[in-house]
């Protein structure tokens, strides 16, 4: 990966306060290659799924730039908004349509996008995600792991520029969690750029080119994972085994 080339997304001392009391994020700053995968982990509350819905666009920060391929859209929460597509902690959240098609159809929709593409990426999608069999189901009665696909795939169909997913592995089986693992780096070797949050760091670690650890709102580690491994203890991050690098390359690229 070359690091000369402008990022997709770059962050400089981002704040973010409730009330004058409260800091939730202090002086956040990283970026974010075009292309990579990047893992954002961290104890309970220390702010991540906060961070995702201020690069997003849904909170203003406090102070702090927020850069887009070289521009700064800190004022500008509508381009981030079109920009990054963020798959919610909470999928059920995230699903409006009445079936698994018009769900998938729906932010298509609304941008007024031609029939034809909006066909073309609709088939792409319910491949990708494994979901044609449900296609006209309600959503409500998907099982979590089909829901959670379901969420994935309305945001990816609208192909932003950055992907991030908060916790998609929640209430996930073993071989839901290898499912959604491997469609994500599928996605990365397609050229999209990930940012993943998960607790499940003992499966994504070694995956992620880069590793961005948030303690108390503060950028506390970033590196790779190799580099960060060793002190996540330190961090409040807590893993089975005493693991090296190696053992926790158990998905293949
Ligand atoms: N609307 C709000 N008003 C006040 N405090 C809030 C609000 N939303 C979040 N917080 C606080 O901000 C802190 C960070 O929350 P956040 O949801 O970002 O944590 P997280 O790192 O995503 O945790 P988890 O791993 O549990 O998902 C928490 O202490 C939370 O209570
Ligand atoms: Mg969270």
């Amino acid at each position: 990966m070359s690091t000369t080339a402008t990022p997709i997304l770059s962050v400089e001392n981002l704040t973010f306060s409730f009330s004058k009391e409260r800091q939730i994020l202090k002086q956040v700053s990283f970026s974010i290659p075009k292309g990579s995968f990047t893992l954002l982990v961290g104890p309970n509350g220390s702010g991540k799924s906060l961070l995702l819905r201020v690069l997003k666009g849904l909170l203003q920060p406090s102070a702090g730039t927020i850069v887009l391929e070289g521009v700064d859209v800190t004022g500008h929460p509508k381009q981030r908004m079109q920009a990054i597509g963020l798959v919610f902690q909470d999928a059920d959240t995230q699903i409006v349509g009445q079936t698994v098609e018009k769900d998938i159809r729906f932010g298509m929709e609304n941008l007024n996008l031609p029939k034809e593409v909006q066909n073309t990426r609709l088939e792409e999608t319910l491949s990708l995600m494994d979901l044609h069999p449900m296609r006209n189901q309600r959503p409500r009665t998907l099982s979590g792991g089909e829901k959670r696909r379901l969420s994935v795939a309305g945001v990816l169909v609208m192909d932003p520029k950055l992907l991030i997913l908060d916790e998609p592995f929640a209430n996930l089986d073993y071989r839901s969690v290898v499912s959604v693992l491997s469609t994500l780096l599928h996605l990365q070797q397609e050229g999209h750029t990930i940012v993943l949050v998960s607790h499940e760091v003992d499966k994504t670690l070694a995956h992620a080119d880069q590793v961005l650890v948030l303690e108390h709102g503060t950028l506390a580690e970033e590196g790779s994972p190799e580099s960060v491994l060793p002190r996540l203890t330190e961090h409040g991050i807590y893993l089975p085994s005493n693991p090296i690098i190696e053992e926790l390359s158990w998905l293949k690229r």
